[in-house]
């Protein structure tokens, strides 16, 4: 998969001492990457979906934290004040993808391991720790996509027609994507897959991303209305769903970009396996089921004026506009993580899967 270029697009870089996040807002017309230099331009990137995909905002995150905090402080007790507080502050800015949070905690802790362990002899040990540990999270979310990209082209066979609900793609990972990644290896592999893109209202993440992502690796992309997923159902062009996760509660209940559940009852209905592709990092055990987990609110401009020449909608009409919806743990045929395969019970599987076992 490597030679593909359009892994070269990495939605985060670290080069010559820059950050630099993709913005993922100007695609696909331009390919623009932007430094980040100060907490706010992390924070602000994130809440603007400029780096976006659960696993992507982990990586920016816990680079975003060990930059900013960068050259700041003259002693330790200063860096780790700045340090707690930074990282308090960007995990505010989305609510619902676990990564986020799990990504500037496990800093955190590894900062607070350290410093007890008496390892930390200046300001600037910690901040190449702080470093050298974001890059381990990047690369064990490459890893952990290559590993899904096994496990999940194992439930897949050649010429199948799959539907696909927002972007899990490698844009929104460290690279190759979570439920793409087996389309990848299937394309690389001569599986001759037909996918079906979603567009994904109301920020066309399957329009604007993974329809762009899929041609540009030549896979057969035919992009569709949300509203048309039962028709392509019906028509017996679809023998699998493939979506990805923000936040896996214990029972299997998946927090997904917004319209993944209806997918997930359509294809219950015409008897389509539906597969949640979700790193262990997107698995939060702590959140007992789907009710608990935070959905994130967006401003209703998305859904009155967004992507419009003019307004489509009267102005001022009032406007629900949740980003994220739970998948309940019943539609999910199978969870594909990096350790493995968990099937229902889920509860079960996914707390061996957690421990290290799987199918
Ligand atoms: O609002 P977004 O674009 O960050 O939402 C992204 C999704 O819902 C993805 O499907 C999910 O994060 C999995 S990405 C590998």
């Amino acid at each position: 998969m490597e030679r593909n270029e359009l892994f070269d697009l990495a939605p985060v870089r670290y080069e010559d001492g820059a950050l630099l996040f993709l913005d993922q807002t100007a695609l696909p017309g331009a390919e623009i990457y932007e430094k980040m230099e100060t907490a706010e331009d992390v924070w602000d990137a994130i809440r603007k979906l400029k780096v976006r995909g659960a696993p992507a905002i982990g990586v920016g995150a816990a680079y975003g934290l060990a930059v900013v905090t960068r050259g700041k402080a003259e002693d330790l007790a200063g860096y780790e004040a700045l340090l707690r507080n930074t990282g308090e502050y960007l995990i505010t800015s989305r609510p619902t993808a676990v990564n986020l949070a799990w990504a500037v905690r496990r800093m955190l802790r590894v900062f607070g391991e350290a410093k007890a362990a008496g390892s930390l002899g200046s300001v600037a040990d910690a901040e190449a720790l702080m470093l050298a540990e974001a890059e381990k999270i990047r690369l064990e979310d490459v890893a952990a996509c290559k590993a899904m990209g096994e496990y999940g082209l194992s439930l897949l066979e050649p010429g199948m027609g799959i539907l696909t609900h927002c972007n899990a793609g490698t844009i929104a990972t460290a690279k190759y994507g979570t439920c793409l990644a087996p389309i990848y290896l299937g394309q690389e592999r001569g599986y001759g897959f037909r996918v079906f893109a979603d567009e994904t209202r109301p920020l066309l993440q399957g329009a604007r991303l993974t329809s762009w992502e899929l041609s540009r690796a030549g896979v057969d992309v035919t992009l569709i209305c949300d509203n048309m997923a039962s028709i392509v159902m019906k028509n017996g062009w679809i023998d699998a769903v493939v979506v990805g996760c923000d936040r896996m509660a214990r029972n299997g209940d998946g927090a997904n970009k917004i319209g993944t559940s209806g997918v997930a009852i359509l294809a219950k209905e015409y008897g389509i396996p539906f597969y949640m592709y979700v790193p262990t990092s997107t698995i939060d055990l702590d959140t007992p089921t789907g009710d608990d987990i935070h959905i994130e609110l967006r401003d209703g401009d998305e859904i009155r004026t967004m992507w419009y020449e003019k307004p489509m909608a009267p102005e001022g009409v009032k406007t629900y506009n949740p980003s994220f919806d739970v998948t309940p743990a019943k539609y999910i045929t199978a969870v594909i993580t990096e350790k493995g395969i968990a099937r229902p019970p889920y509860t079960e599987s996914l707390a061996a899967i957690m421990k290290g076992g799987a199918e």
